[in-house]
């Protein structure tokens, strides 16, 4: 059976994560959370207390650190060293240091040699450079965006239903930094791949979305049998 690869990147909030999730699920292929590996990383750094000035330092800690991603009845869960962050790793403290141990190549040639290692197994992976880098010959190819306000609402949404507080400044400000670091950063930087189908989620449900993408899926697949 063939191993199909189904490639999505997007900005923060454009809907991709749950989108993702539940195209794999729809299709019975494993989900990959990249950003889930980046913020894992991340939060091994803080906990090391490693000097966020050192390149060294980070790609030392990153290293040495063992990150898994688990699915546990559709839900994920990220184990750092043997031991749960799931919740930890969306805290905002993760969320100040992520552009700055993301946009070390070192850090992003570890992960990307992950990723690749789970994806080809047949996945839908989900990120920022997924269609430019990791998986640049995927079998589909998306780029999922949304106005800069709906984002920051959806985000501020979910922040909020897992009991945090947070105001809306704070998250469109961190949105706007980490939309900034993302797309300029020198190495993986976000962009869109010119043969990936772009959908502007702006106006659209979760189910409008994926419906979309099963919808590009499935007319460009004359047998889609062979395929699921
Ligand atoms: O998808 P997310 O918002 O959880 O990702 C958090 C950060 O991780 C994002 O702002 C940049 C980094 N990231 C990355 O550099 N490359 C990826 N493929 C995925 C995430």
């Amino acid at each position: 059976m063939k191993k199909l690869v189904i490639a999505i990147d997007g900005p923060a909030g454009s809907g991709k994560s749950t989108a993702a999730r539940l195209l794999a699920e729809r299709l019975g292929l494993l989900y990959l959370d990249t950003g889930a590996m980046y913020r894992a990383a991340t939060l091994a750094c803080i906990r090391k207390g490693v000097n966020f000035d050192a390149d060294d330092d980070i790609i030392n800690c990153v290293r040495n650190c063992n990150i898994r991603l688990q699915y546990q009845e559709g839900k994920l869960e990220v184990y750092l060293d043997g031991r749960e962050v799931t919740e930890d790793i969306r805290l905002p403290v993760v969320n100040k240091h992520i552009s700055r141990v993301s946009e070390i190549l070192e850090v992003r040639k570890l992960m990307v040699e992950k990723q690749r290692s789970i994806g080809s197994q047949g996945a839908v992976v989900e990120g920022r450079d997924i269609t430019t880098v990791v998986f640049p010959d995927a079998d589909f190819k998306f780029y999922l965006d949304a106005d800069f306000d709906v984002r920051v609402d959806r985000r501020y949404k979910e922040v909020v239903s897992k009991g945090m507080g947070v105001d809306r400044e704070e998250v469109a400000k961190d949105l706007e930094n980490r939309d900034r670091s993302d797309t300029t950063r020198k190495y993986g930087p976000l962009r869109k791949a010119e043969d990936a189908v772009y959908i502007d989620t702006t106006g659209m449900s979760i189910e409008d979305v994926v419906r979309e993408m099963l919808r590009h899926i499935t007319a460009a697949d004359n047998d889609p049998v062979s395929f699921f």
